[in-house]
This record gives C-alpha cells, sequence and structure tokens, in this order.
C-alpha cells in the first residue's frame, strides 16, 4: 500500500487529520491499533473550548455537538465553604466552553471520515515504523495474523502518550515531564447534575470538580492520593467524600455509577515534534493534567495547524511548513501546559495536609477571584480565548 501521509493512531487527532487532509485532496491511511469499538468507548475529559468548538463548527463537523453539547457560559468556585459562579463569557470577552465527551467527538469523527469514503486501519499491530528521515517512508504492522507495508511520504505521529512516534522523533526518554503527588478518582453515574454548569472545589481535603454528560448523568473527580487504586474507591466512600468536599448544602442523590477511573496527574512535553519526514500532534506530543480539560483543544489546535502546514508543503512547495507547525505546536504546548500546572496547583491540596500549605493556596483564591484584571485572565486562557 502507498499514500501521502501515513497517520499511526485512530484517536481524535489521527481521525481529525484524515478528514481534513481528505478534504485537502491530500491521499492518507490511519493505522490503529486497538479496535473501532475500543477507541469510541474510550473515556476521557470531555470540555471543547471556545476555539476547538468555533473551528469544528467551521469545518462542518459539529452538527452532534450544537445539539447535544452543554454550553458552559460561567463555572461555579467552591472555596471556604462558599460558591462563586464566575461570569466566563463575561470575563473573557465572549467566550465559552461546551462540554461534550470525547467519546461522542470520537463517533463524529469516525463518521464523517467514513462518508468521505476512508476508514482507518484498526487492528493494526505491532507498528514499526522506519528511520525518520528514510523517503519514502516504510511503516509495518500485522493484521489478522498477515504481515502489511505502508509507503509514505510522511508519517504523522498521532499515537498518544505511549506509541511509538514519540520515542522516534525524541529518542527514549527525551522530552520534559513531571508527575503530580497525587491523582484523582473518576466516576460516571447515573446522577443528573448538581448544577447545568461545571463545580470546581478546593477544599483542605483535596479538590472536587463535578461535569456532566447529560442531564441525568454526571462526571465527577476527586483527588485522590497518587498510587490509589480504583478498587480504594468504593461508591461509598466517593459519594461521602465529595460530599464533604462541597459541602452540606450542595444537595445530591447519587445513582447507579457505571463507570470509575484513576487519573494519574503528569505533564510531558517533547523536546521536539518534528524530525525529518515524522511530525508528532496531540498527545503524542503533550500531556497536560486533566485539571484544565485542555488536553483534546490542545490535539484540536495542533491539528488545525498541521493540516494547513501539510497544503503549505505540498501545494506552495514550503519547505519549512513541518518544522514551523513544530515550533508553533511546542509553544502552544508549553502554554497549555503552563495554564493547566497553574489551574491544578490553584484548586488542590497539599497531600501532606499541611496547613501552612493549604491557607497559602486559600489565600491565593482569595486573590483571583477578589481581582477582576486576573479573573479576566484566568477566564481567557480557560475558554481558549486566546487561540480563537
Ligand atoms: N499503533 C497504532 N495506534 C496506536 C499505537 C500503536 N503502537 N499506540 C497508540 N495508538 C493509538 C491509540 O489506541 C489511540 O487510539 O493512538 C490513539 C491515540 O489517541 P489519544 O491517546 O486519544 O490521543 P490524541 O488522538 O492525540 O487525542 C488527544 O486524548 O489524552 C486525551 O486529553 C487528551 O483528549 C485529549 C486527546
Ligand atoms: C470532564 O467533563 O471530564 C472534565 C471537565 C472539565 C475538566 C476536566 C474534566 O476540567
Amino acid at each position: 500500500m502507498r499514500t501521502t501521509v501515513g497517520i499511526i493512531g485512530g484517536g481524535p487527532s489521527g481521525l481529525l487529520l484524515s478528514i481534513l487532509l481528505d478534504r485537502l485532496g491530500i491521499d492518507n491511511q490511519v493505522l490503529e491499533h486497538r479496535s473501532r469499538a475500543h477507541v469510541q468507548r474510550r473515556v476521557r475529559a470531555g470540555q471543547l473550548d471556545h476555539a476547538s468548538v468555533a473551528f469544528l463548527r467551521q469545518a462542518g463537523l459539529a452538527g452532534r455537538l450544537d445539539r447535544l453539547g452543554l454550553p458552559q457560559r460561567g463555572m461555579n468556585l467552591r472555596w471556604r465553604d462558599q460558591t462563586r459562579r464566575i461570569d466566563l463569557e463575561a470575563l473573557s470577552g465572549g467566550h465559552s466552553c461546551t462540554v461534550y465527551g470525547q467519546s461522542a467527538l470520537t463517533c463524529d469523527l469516525t463518521n464523517a471520515l467514513a462518508a468521505s469514503g476512508r476508514s482507518p486501519v484498526y487492528g493494526a499491530e505491532d507498528i514499526r515504523l522506519s528511520d525518520p528521515e528514510s523517503e519514502p517512508h516504510i511503516i509495518t504492522y500485522r493484521k489478522d495474523g498477515a504481515e502489511h507495508r505502508l509507503e509514505c511520504r510522511f508519517v504523522a505521529g498521532c499515537d498518544g502518550a505511549h506509541g511509538p512516534a514519540r520515542r522516534l522523533v525524541n529518542g527514549a526518554g527525551g522530552g520534559s515531564s513531571k508527575r503530580l503527588p497525587f491523582s484523582w478518582v473518576g466516576v460516571l453515574s447515573e446522577t443528573p447534575p448538581v448544577s447545568p454548569e461545571l463545580t470546581y472545589a478546593y477544599h483542605p481535603r483535596g479538590f472536587a470538580l463535578w461535569s456532566m454528560r447529560s442531564d441525568t448523568v454526571s462526571r465527577t473527580y476527586l483527588q485522590c492520593g497518587a498510587e490509589d487504586q480504583a478498587e480504594d474507591w468504593s461508591d461509598d466512600r466517593f459519594w461521602s467524600e465529595m460530599q464533604r468536599r462541597l459541602g452540606p448544602d450542595v444537595d445530591f442523590s447519587p445513582g447507579k455509577v457505571t463507570e470509575r477511573l484513576m487519573v494519574r496527574m503528569q505533564g510531558y512535553v517533547a523536546d521536539r515534534m518534528q524530525l525529518g519526514n515524522v511530525v508528532l500532534a496531540g498527545d503524542a506530543g503533550h500531556t497536560v493534567p486533566p485539571s484544565a480539560a485542555k488536553g483534546l483543544n490542545l490535539a484540536i489546535a495542533d491539528i488545525r495547524e498541521l493540516s494547513e502546514s501539510f497544503r503549505k508543503l505540498l501545494f506552495e512547495g514550503r519547505q519549512d511548513a513541518l518544522a514551523d507547525y513544530a515550533q508553533k505546536a511546542l509553544k502552544r504546548a508549553w502554554a497549555g501546559q503552563a495554564f493547566s500546572w497553574q489551574m491544578t496547583d490553584l484548586l488542590h491540596a497539599p497531600p501532606s495536609g499541611d496547613p501552612f500549605e493549604s491557607n497559602l493556596k486559600l489565600t491565593r483564591l482569595d486573590t483571583l477571584l477578589a481581582s477582576p484584571e486576573q479573573l479576566s485572565l484566568f477566564c481567557r486562557d480557560y475558554t481558549g480565548a486566546e487561540a480563537a
């Protein structure tokens, strides 16, 4: 098989890139090692910022998102036993976010790709990439017991944090990473949301977040020990801890838990996102702690720019287009990382329970909430206003 761009990974990044390249008339093929059902079921953070929604609309990919997405024009912030609604729209200069599960977006992208007559190769096992400088680039993989070979001019590594592309471009152990000394336990349940807008809480016992997927399904998270396992968090423990952190005035009756997962908190940014004819995009190039839900939005921003860079390279002969993309993507990744860490630091309790540190955090929150200038900057970053 032969193509122009071989895309490794059929998550949101790989699927969106395939759709956009197809529209530009650039031949491409997605290779995904999991099954289609597995990819579509994968649960991740589910909030799109203003820039992502605007781009998906402009690309004609927001039909279901516009019908089923839950607009977030504000958010609730809870600290010192009080709740304050932050008017994201007013404070960010007219921007907002939309809650929409990543699995729903993955389904929409898969359908849009199928409508254009393309489909990823699912179950492509043991993908091996040739040297980044090689031309053409040879990708080999196994499917249903047979060996396959894909010859391509370029490779887009959209294979997430654990795929082979990150290592090929950065070497084993390349890039900068940091792990935080706590995790999240996340629960999906048949519980109506406590508010139509997200609630973020700082409590000396730890962070809490109440998000949702519909008006009957909630997605809730609690800060927990770095090494905690899902079995450590029975439903009773989870909900009583949620109640303590949100306070007695937040009323809810927990419904059936349909899924429980652990989220390890870490950040990673590659040293480089391009080497020879191989480029990285999305989680392959960077991962952020989920506190500000920036991961998917950074991925969408990468793909928007990467598809445009392929156009410049292939139709305008701009030889520097991929290097240019990689440089901008790294800058954006660090900016997303900086905001994600700021928000994480602001809202998470020190695992030591140290009252001195906890009071410092509460005082920082007081300052942020009392300053319209600081709040406005925060809301602009949170809603992706700068990227719009
Ligand atoms: N071969 C083929 N495919 C692979 C391989 C491999 N060796 N390794 C991983 N993959 C696939 C995964 O199965 C997955 O479907 O690459 C895809 C990567 O998808 P994501 O991890 O979702 O990454 P990306 O598409 O960049 O999307 C970014 O993911 O982590 C979240 O918060 C992040 O929401 C953001 C989104
Ligand atoms: C989610 O709905 O999964 C979600 C929303 C906002 C966040 C993180 C996760 O900051």
